[in-house]
């Protein structure tokens, strides 16, 4: 299976994972990413089934009206039952780094809203330890040279990603070369420096499921 197929493995599998607990009322949380848009696509057909979906990105909110899917503002929802989401890496603990489609802080917004966070993912994002994959962190513009410097002094190599901004209006230094011995830790003290939006560690909330697409079939890891 390519992994392309292994991605739409996995976005029908978290359909199937959540059906069962669709209701007319239900409100679905929804990731950003090319995994989440195999889930978005997958979603589609059962559409009648709840209410609507809360988005991560303006991009997903497209997707999901494009399939006649309502879009809430997380502000007029109760809350959610489910927040479904890709990931950049994920270890054995569910931690995770994401932000690689820069939807890092809306994505934690909902991820903290939802009962459960379903990680959907090809078996290349399991990984023994974090930090391959730059971490990314969102920064206000004017605090970017600061926060970088910052960083610097964590031991990582900030880079800026030029030309893009956030749905927040926000900027991304994606961090190389970080070690990652405790993630909770790290996130808490990287959120700490003045100007940082959030940073792509999903520790403090990892996800409750990881649904992996292999080669075997998708495995089930709690
Ligand atoms: C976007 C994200 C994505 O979940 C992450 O980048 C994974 O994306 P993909 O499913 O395309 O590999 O965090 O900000």
């Amino acid at each position: 299976m390519t992994q392309d197929e292994l991605k739409k493995a996995v976005g029908q599998a978290a359909v199937d994972y959540i059906r069962p607990h669709l209701e007319d009322d239900s409100i679905v949380g929804v990731g950003t990413g090319s995994t989440a848009n195999c889930f978005i696509d997958a979603l589609a057909q059962y559409k009648h089934l709840f209410d609507g979906a809360v988005a991560s990105s303006e991009t997903s909110a497209q997707r999901l009206r494009d399939h006649g899917i309502p879009v809430y503002d997380l502000n007029a929802v109760d809350g959610m039952d489910f927040y479904i989401d890709g990931a950049d890496e994920i270890n054995e603990h569910l931690e995770m780094i994401k932000g690689g489609g820069a939807a890092l802080t809306r994505e934690k917004i909902v991820a903290a809203v939802a009962r459960e966070f379903v990680c959907v993912a090809d078996e290349s994002k399991l990984v023994e330890r974090m930090g391959t994959f730059p971490l990314p962190v969102e920064v206000i513009p004017m605090a970017r040279s600061f926060v970088a410097r910052e960083l610097v002094k964590l031991g990582g190599d900030p880079v800026y990603r030029e030309g893009v901004v956030t749905d927040n209006g926000g900027h991304i230094l994606d961090v190389h070369n970080l070690s990652i011995a405790s993630a909770m830790e790290l996130e808490s003290k990287i959120n700490q420096i003045t100007g940082v939006i959030t940073n792509g560690l999903f520790a403090l909330r990892p996800a409750n499921v990881l649904l992996l697409g292999t080669q075997d079939g998708v495995r089930t890891i709690k």
